[in-house]
């Protein structure tokens, strides 16, 4: 039977989740389908139990079910549970359930692509300590990075995250602009990065040279954010590898090959207007 694979969220129809499988398909001779579906969260478990029912191989999971979909899954990887947040499904041999969360790691490994994986020492600033702030965290945690700050409006959030991962500091917006000279990478994670209305969390005026500065948005490619940091002399790293190592690293999980990464950021990089 010919495999088939999706996307569930709500709103869903901006997804290129569909678009970036088809091209590693067809890359891949892989004859699989991957289809965006648009699940409310009135109606996650009924969408769960009917894609278990047409013999889905594995799905995306993306905003809004991140997190409610976990009681859903009948196991859990263990980052995934230290992260609380499930963003691909796979459908075990014997037909069970089990939930990865694929987005922290896509972020480290396109961090890495940008600066190597020597630099684990590097001073760490995240900004914002929402899920996708505590999935980067964890990520960067788990693979080696030992100075980790995070920077929230809400600070208690960010202590929260520290204190689950024993190790990291925790400071306000205003801290993170007056302490700015510290720190080698920056890594812009609220969801502030999205709305009309941006302003900047604090200014950049105190970047130091050589700083790297990464948005885990996409769209638009040159977040106002990395804009800012360009203009401070920085190298930026967009939200592109993110998403398409994310993508990269579920289907490995799903059928055990690493499709072709460089080709699908360029590809979408050109898409979304940069070069
Ligand atoms: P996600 O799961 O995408 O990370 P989230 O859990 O809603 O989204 O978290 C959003 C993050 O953006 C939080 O860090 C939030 O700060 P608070 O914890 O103080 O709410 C941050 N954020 C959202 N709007 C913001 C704004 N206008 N200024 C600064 N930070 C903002």
């Amino acid at each position: 039977m010919k495999k088939w694979f999706a996307v569930i969220g709500d709103p869903i129809k901006h997804s290129k989740s569909p678009e970036m499988h088809h091209f590693w398909y067809e890359d891949m001779q892989e004859d699989a389908a991957y289809v965006p579906i648009h699940v409310t969260p009135d109606t996650l478990a009924q969408a769960v139990e009917s894609m278990k029912l047409l013999g889905a191989s594995g799905w995306n999971v993306t905003i809004p079910h991140k997190e409610t979909i976990l009681p859903l899954l009948d196991a859990l990887d263990e980052q995934a549970a230290k992260m609380g947040a499930v963003n691909t499904v796979v459908r075990q041999p014997d037909g069970t359930l089990k939930g990865y969360n694929t987005d922290g790691l896509g972020f480290v490994r396109s961090l890495e692509e940008a600066i190597g994986d020597t630099q684990k020492s590097a001073r760490l600033l995240i900004i914002g300590a929402g899920g996708a702030a505590r999935g980067i965290a964890f990520a960067l945690q788990a693979s080696g990075y030992t100075t980790i700050t995070i920077a929230n409006r809400t600070v208690e959030k960010a202590a929260a995250i520290v204190e689950e991962m024993q190790a990291g500091e925790a400071i306000s917006l205003q801290q993170a602009g007056e302490q700015l000279a510290q720190f080698d990478i920056l890594v812009q994670t609220t969801s502030a990065g999205l709305s009309d209305d941006f302003s900047m969390p604090f200014p950049l005026t105190h970047l130091r040279e050589g700083a790297i500065v990464a948005d885990i948005v996409y769209n638009p490619l040159i977040t106002p954010f990395l804009q800012a940091a360009q203009q401070q002399g920085a190298r930026i790293v967009t939200g592109v590898g993110m998403f398409v190592h994310q993508g990269a690293i579920a289907y490995e999980h799903w059928l055990h090959k690493t499709p072709n990464t460089n080709a699908m950021i360029a590809r979408l990089t050109t898409q979304l207007g940069g070069n």
